[in-house]
């Protein structure tokens, strides 16, 4: 990849080439890659979580691939000006890590804040990239949007550097995200050619940090789930069906769920994108095509359409919500969990963190 930053469709349409590429790969060669990826802990988990990432990941998991979650609690404070409920939120996100299949004995699980030599990683890495280089990183631009051109912090400008941080300290190699991280990805790659470049290497064979690819998730079903009223999910907007709402809350959410005045059914995503929306949530839920659901459902109706799609995904949820109640009932596990997972992904940085000022002749 270049050092570009531009969202060029040639840009995209590369790494939905490598993802495919490398989609086929994992299948015969799980063990050659390193996997990492997380969430920022700023909210409960929603249903386009679990279609559109989750389930890949344990997918990957249990192909064998070694594997890495990070609850990114630093990255919480970017744009904040404090941290909210963290705590609460970052068991609430390891409740439906496990929940979902991701399995502690395989998947080393970790937050920022516990892992000092991840984050020292940040010093050589920001003298790796200039201040021009940060400025026009389009996720840091689009984050800054949002926040009503309010002055960016420190940590905003400098996050995807810290992000490399959070993929290099393991070596990960894949990096399963959307396509808003691709810009992170690319400065993840430019950190660890630079740092080869400039800093050398622990050992003369081999640069101390490998080239990260993203993994964007090419089924497209998954990725196309919106909220309730037909847009983007938003916490703020109120149209998201969280993973742990009560199976009574997702009724209603659903009932309340924008569709339009036509009572024959059909599935249509651009002239009827509410409509699409709820038939895609029950297609995935029950493992079939949407346009096929449509036709059952025919005349029926608005109201036919949300009855299929409630029983749907409560059915489909069920369990995953069982197992969820089950975890957070238990929060002695849960920290426990969390405080191997931190023991682990602290021996692996310390590692890398060696190499690193060995490379940098900083080793004493
Ligand atoms: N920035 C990511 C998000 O908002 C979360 C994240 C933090 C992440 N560190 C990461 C994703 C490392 C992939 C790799 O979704």
């Amino acid at each position: 990849m270049t050092e570009h930053h531009d969202e060029s469709p040639s840009t995209l349409q590369r790494w939905e080439e490598r993802s495919r590429e490398i989609d086929h790969e994992l299948l015969h060669h799980p063990g050659s890659f390193r996997m990492l990826t997380g969430d920022r802990p700023t909210g409960n988990l929603h249903i386009g979580h679990y279609f559109g990432s989750l389930l890949n990941r344990v997918r990957l998991q249990n192909l064998g691939v070694e594997t890495m979650l990070v609850i990114a609690d630093y990255q919480v404070i970017t744009d904040r000006d404090g941290v909210g409920p963290i705590k609460e939120r970052v068991y609430s996100l390891l409740a439906d890590y496990l929940a979902a299949g991701l399995d502690p004995s395989k998947t080393v699980i970790f937050t920022h804040s516990a892992i000092p030599a991840l984050n020292q990683l940040l010093l050589p890495f920001l003298s790796l990239i200039t201040e021009p280089e940060l400025k026009r990183n389009p996720t840091v631009k689009t984050e800054l949007e949002d926040t009503n051109g309010r002055p960016m912090s420190g940590l905003m400008l400098t996050y995807p550097v810290h992000q490399a941080a959070d993929i290099l300290f393991g070596k990960a190699n894949l990096v399963p995200v959307g396509k808003d991280q691709l810009p992170h990805i690319e400065v993840t790659r430019l950190i660890a050619r630079r740092f080869d470049e400039r800093y050398g290497r622990a050992q003369a064979d081999r640069p101390v940090f490998p080239l990260a690819d993203a993994l964007l998730n090419t089924t497209a079903n998954a990725a196309m789930i919106l909220g309730t009223d037909g847009t983007k999910m938003s916490k703020s907007k109120g149209n998201v069906i969280e993973l742990g709402m009560t199976a009574d809350e997702t009724a209603k959410m659903l009932k309340k769920a924008v569709t339009d005045s036509d009572r024959h059914i059909t599935f249509d995503p651009v002239g009827r994108p509410e409509v699409a929306n709820l038939l895609t949530i029950a297609g995935l839920c029950l493992g079939r095509d949407q346009a096929d659901l449509a036709q059952e459902i025919g005349d029926g109706g608005a109201g036919a359409l949300k009855r299929l799609t409630t029983d749907a995904l409560n059915d489909y949820l069920a369990p995953h919500r069982a197992k969820r109640a089950e975890l957070a009932a238990d929060p002695a596990y849960l920290q426990q969990v969390l405080a191997d997972g931190n023991t682990r992904a602290n021996q692996i940085a310390e590692a890398t963190l060696v190499e690193v000022r060995q490379a940098m002749q900083m080793l004493y």
